[in-house]
């Protein structure tokens, strides 16, 4: 047994396909969720459109234009060492609609020389199978995920790439940060996730999501077990946001506000990891009059269908407060959430809290017992490029740094296990939640502004150098 950064770590980056593949509608791909989200900024919130308006501004549509570039980007990525690239693949390049029975064979094809341009490098793909990227045609006709039916659908979908890239990719996620909609108030969060599309303060929208989140995971273990099947070798995880939840105060109330906010933000990960709800929740549900469909066949395929390891993506802390007018301990999100009066704040008001990081790789390996992979952290924020070309993003390197620090704490000092980092927007992309170019995550630069407009040149920040140092040292030399 040791307490260090692994010799095989999969040091490496993160990004999604909608966020900056573009090529929306190249050869044969159908429209996704993320083809009807307008453009937002910080504090406005992106509009789902009824279909794609010709008087709006999509970002998705173009977005960095991964499509036409990834050999390039892909070669800059193996300039910084990568061992791991995660991406997504698009669903809709590979059913267009979502329900046909044959895929798109032009779709495939893409992921194919995608993939053989990543081990041309030795990178090795982490591909997450949902993120954020629903058929539309799956949104309008069925509702998303509250319908049953979807399950096939994701399941036909999974198999196909499953089989199609059995040899070329060992590392898969199922949903990412599939337990966003816990925070049922939020209109794109329960799109995003689950392809809800819902009025403000739909009464239902809380009992909707619990279901729809039920058909999720049973497709996620059905996909976990038919993976296994085809190549043994197959790693699949799931993929969980965590901020973990602290009380706002020593006050009992708090104290226990912020227990039960955990309960109910990260119960996902029971079901992944455990194979079955926990207590807490059925008791809740009970209580509560939520009566999902989750039948005595579910149980079995939850079971059957338990994740090789966890991802979660970990960007920042979360404070609340007890709150009188919520007895049950409905999730509510953001109206218990309270400022952190001990932690400085992103351009885009994201609390900074490395320590948060080394809590939740411990509260994960507490609960779960499973290796972790860090699949997304970093920090959003406005780059300025120099008249000589260059971008000193120090404010990035050191955000990094600190939170790769707390991760090497949680591996030497915890004893927790991790077995890859793969950092968030390592190549600049659209912003899921603000639609925005200029929410910055990445070591490369794109000549794109929120607009649309740029030359899509690529450009390497300061901080494209030093993590080339952090990887070549396998974290011993955070600089
Ligand atoms: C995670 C998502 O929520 O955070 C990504 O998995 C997203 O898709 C990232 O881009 C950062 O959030 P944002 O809103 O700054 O893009």
């Amino acid at each position: 047994m040791t307490y260090s950064i692994p010799k095989d770590f999969l040091w490496g980056g993160a990004v999604a396909a909608h966020q900056l593949e573009g090529a929306w509608q190249a050869d044969g791909k159908g429209p996704s969720i993320a083809d009807v989200m307008t453009a937002g900024a910080n504090g406005i919130p992106r509009q789902i459109t009824d279909g794609v308006k010709a008087d709006k501004f999509y970002p998705n549509h173009e977005a960095i234009d991964f499509y036409h570039h990834y050999k390039d980007d892909i070669k800059l990525f193996s300039e910084m060492g990568f061992k791991s690239f995660r991406t997504s693949i698009a669903w809709t390049r590979i059913f267009p609609q979502g329900d046909e029975e044959q895929p798109n064979e032009a779709g495939l094809r893409f992921y194919d020389e995608l993939f053989a341009e990543c081990h041309k490098y030795g990178i090795e793909p982490i591909i997450t199978l949902a993120h954020f990227e629903i058929p539309y045609h799956l949104v309008k006709k069925y509702g998303g995920w509250r319908d049953r039916r979807v399950i096939d659908f994701f399941i036909r979908f999974a198999t196909t790439v499953f089989k199609r890239y059995k040899n070329q990719v060992k590392y898969w996620m199922t949903f990412n940060e599939i337990n966003n909609q816990t925070n049922y108030k939020e209109q794109f969060l329960m799109a995003t996730d689950s392809g809800l599309v819902l009025e403000p303060d739909d009464p239902e929208s809380e009992a909707l999501m619990y279901q729809a989140a039920h058909y999720e995971l049973v497709a996620s273990a059905l996909a976990v077990k038919i993976g296994h099947e085809i190549n043994p070798e197959f790693k699949i995880g799931c993929m969980l946001n965590v901020s973990p939840l602290y009380p706002a105060t020593c006050k009992p109330a708090d104290a226990f506000q912020a227990l039960k906010a955990m309960q109910r933000r990260y119960w996902f990960g029971d079901v992944h990891a455990l194979g079955r709800y926990p207590r807490h929740m059925e008791a809740f549900f009970k209580a509560n009059g939520l009566r999902p469909d989750i039948t005595a066949e579910d149980r079995v395929v939850l079971k059957e269908g338990i994740v090789d390891y966890i991802g979660f993506s970990y960007y920042n802390s979360s404070t609340v407060a007890a709150q009188e007018n919520n007895p049950e301990f409905h999730f509510v999100g953001s109206e218990a959430a309270q400022e952190n009066p001990y932690l400085t704040t992103s351009d885009w008001g994201w609390p900074i809290d490395p320590l948060g990081l080394r809590y939740s790789l411990n509260w994960l390996a507490d609960h779960y017992h499973k290796p972790l992979m860090i699949v997304e952290n970093g920090l959003g924020a406005k780059d300025e490029v120099t008249a000589e070309g260059k971008i000193h993003d120090d404010y990035r390197i050191s955000y990094l740094k600190a939170h790769i620090q707390a991760m090497k704490d949680a591996i030497e000092k915890d004893g927790v296990s991790v077995i890859g980092y793969t950092p968030w927007g390592c190549i600049d992309l659209v912003s899921a939640g603000t639609g925005q170019m200029s929410k910055r995550y990445g070591f490369i630069y794109v000549d794109r502004d929120d607009k649309g407009n740029g030359s899509d040149k690529r450009l390497k920040k300061d901080s494209f150098y030093w993590y080339q140092k952090v990887i070549k040292t396998n974290g011993s030399d955070l600089g």
